[in-house]
């Protein structure tokens, strides 16, 4: 089997900055609340003339160049999303025709926010067993066009966003353990109910605002943080490692206190921990991603430091991912 380790990094933030105090103007809801909740301050918005593919396109340019590759390299392209421009073709379909990526074979995964550790988890498999040799692994969503502004239990969470990661084969490092679980016994805590086969898009969906995200943030809570304890303490005991192996940890953006609750069981320090939720909310398949793209940008990520990528999300899945870098 060959090592597979990101050779190249890449993200792409809109511009518009929606804050706190401008949600304060739209619902019942105020910066304390906020920010005492979920640590977050402000998030990004894309412009009504940009789709998820957009922002895609802009992440992959950037990781491309940064691992030095041309889009003709790229065997495979794997998006990972739950907002794609529609529901077919695949979102991946349009960045491979706009980077022009002519011998990439490109699919959509949809594992909400894992998806990005389950489309690492694919992308490995493909490069190590020697089918491809580079592969593109993209996280991104458009929140905001699911996004309910009128509940204020939702709008103040969600933000939108791209990074993208190149994978393929090196001598030294790599990603050293995957881990990836699943249980669909309750889709009522997270979910999106109208627009697929089971509710297609109707006057009445439409009416009882059943295109938006709907969400149980109270029990989810409970059980992101039981999972991701559980995640991690998997991944690394598949890796014969313990935290004290780890130099950082990137998890899942979907709340400050979610994210300083697992650290609290684990045992790990605050300093070993990455956070922008402040900066960008919580962007699904793309946070996980972003988070590790400015951690690497920042120099937190240096060469041969071991990094823990750690997410729960929608379905309910969950994962999680150890690299050597
Ligand atoms: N502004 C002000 N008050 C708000 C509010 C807002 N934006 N949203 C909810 N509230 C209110 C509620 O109505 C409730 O009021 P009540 O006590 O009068 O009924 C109160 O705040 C507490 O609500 P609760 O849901 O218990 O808050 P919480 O501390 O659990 O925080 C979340 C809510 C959503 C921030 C938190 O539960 C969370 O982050 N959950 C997990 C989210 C998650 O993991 N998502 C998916 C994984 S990707």
């Amino acid at each position: 089997m060959r090592r597979v380790g990101i050779i190249g990094v890449g993200e792409y933030l809109p511009e518009r900055v929606l804050t706190n105090a401008q949600l304060e103007k739209m619902v019942d809801t105020s910066d304390e609340w906020i920010v005492s909740r979920t640590g977050i301050k402000e998030r990004r918005l894309a412009s009504e003339s940009e789709a998820t593919s957009d922002l895609a396109i802009k992440a992959a340019r950037e990781a491309l160049k940064s691992a030095n590759l041309a889009p003709e390299d790229l065997d495979l392209i794997i998006v990972a999303t739950v907002t794609g421009d529609m529901p077919f073709p695949s979102t991946a379909s349009i960045v491979q025709n706009a980077l022009a990526a002519k011998k990439a074979a490109a699919f959509d995964i949809s594992a909400a926010c894992a998806g990005f550790i389950y489309g690492l988890s694919i992308a490995n498999q493909f490069i190590s067993n020697g089918a491809y040799k580079n592969a593109l692994v993209i996280g991104a969503e458009k929140l905001s066009s699911v996004t309910d502004w009128k509940d204020r239990n939702t709008c103040v969470l969600f933000g939108d966003g791209a990074g993208a990661c190149v994978l393929s084969e090196v001598k030294s490092g790599g990603i050293v353990s995957i881990y990836l679980g699943c249980d669909g016994s309750d889709l009522s805590l997270l979910n999106l109910p109208a627009g697929g086969s089971r509710k297609p898009a109707t006057r009445e969906t439409v009416d009882n605002r059943m295109h938006y995200i709907k969400m149980q943030g109270n029990e989810l809570f409970k059980i992101a943080v039981k999972t991701m304890t559980e995640a991690a303490q998997i991944a690394l005991a598949q890796a014969k490692m313990t935290f004290k192996d780890i130099d950082l940890i990137v998890p899942h953006q979907a709340n400050s206190r979610i994210i300083m609750a697992v650290a609290k069981r684990l045992g790990i320090p605050e300093d070993k921990i990455y956070l922008n939720i402040e900066r960008y909310g919580n962007m699904s398949s793309a946070s996980i991603v972003t988070a590790l793209v400015e951690a690497v940008k920042e120099g937190r990520v240096k060469k041969g430091d071991t990094v823990l990528l750690d997410c729960f999300g929608a379905g309910l899945v969950w994962g999680a991912c150890i690299i050597n870098w």
